[in-house]
């Protein structure tokens, strides 16, 4: 069932979404060559902490961190790690999910470590390209949930020949971390297409391969990485379906 949130219930989101995009904005000036992925974790758990919310993924499903961090390779839910450390031109991907007062947001975006090679940071590019006419095919009167999927992949795929990730989808967010509907990052005719309505909130995620679409699950039973070891980007908002059209609740 997909639940329908009320303006306030909104305004809730949009203040713990606020506290999220404040932490990724931070972390531009943090995220360097030398830095380790757990020096980025333990910046977001207490930055979260600080402003008096919780990081929602600590001990979701047992993850063990605040934050999933993901370098090069790794499409989603990196551990974290002192012996990870990130050097010039690796691209990391920090995903974080805040809750504030029962209201949980979710974004991700991946960072640049100094100069990255043209073919990374176009797909980095892109791959946040992917993220916005996907909110854009969400903004549109009477749109489907599977139009979001239809505009990402024709970018991806389409237009820049890139892998998208099809393990993982985007979903609805709010009361809780992951609620429905699913929101793919492509279009499958047998997959449940509900219509976007006012009061909907969902985390619309690309997760786009510079190769080959297929993903691995490494034994920590966590790190999820490209088949090919290809590097792979990763940009989500939390938005909401509102009468006046759609509002990004992770954006300052
Ligand atoms: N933020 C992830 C998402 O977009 C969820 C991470 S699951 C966790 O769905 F267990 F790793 F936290
Ligand atoms: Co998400």
């Amino acid at each position: 069932m997909i639940q329908l949130k009320r303006p306030h219930e909104i305004e809730g989101i949009k203040r713990s979404g606020k506290i999220l995009a404040e932490c990724l904005l931070k972390l531009e000036d943090i995220i360097k060559e030398g830095v380790s992925t757990w020096d980025i974790d333990r910046f977001c758990y207490l930055y979260i902490k600080e402003h008096k919310a919780i990081p929602s993924c600590l001990g979701y499903c047992g993850y063990p961190n605040s934050a999933c961090v993901s370098v090069n390779e790794v499409v989603i839910h990196g551990i974290p790690s002192k012996k990870k450390i990130l050097k010039e031109g690796d691209i990391v991907s920090v995903d974080l999910c805040v809750t504030l007062d029962g209201f949980v947001s979710d974004s991700t975006r991946t960072y640049e470590i100094g100069k990255v090679s043209d073919d990374v940071h176009k797909l980095n590019v892109v791959t946040r390209e992917c993220l916005n006419v996907g909110i854009e095919a969400a903004g549109k009167k009477g749109a489907r949930i599977l139009d979001i999927g239809t505009a990402v992949f024709k970018k991806a795929f389409l237009e820049n020949g890139y892998g998208v990730v099809r393990d993982y989808t985007g979903h609805g967010v709010g009361f809780d971390l992951h609620e429905e509907p699913e929101v793919p990052n492509f279009n499958d005719r047998l997959l449940p297409n509900p219509r976007i309505k006012p009061g909907m909130v969902i985390a619309i995620e690309p997760m786009i391969n510079m190769g080959s679409w297929q993903v691995d699950t490494l034994k920590d039973g966590w790190t999820v990485v490209t088949k090919d070891g290809k590097p792979a980007c990763h940009w989500e908002h939390t938005v909401a379906i509102t009468d006046n059209g759609i509002e990004i609740l992770t954006q300052l």
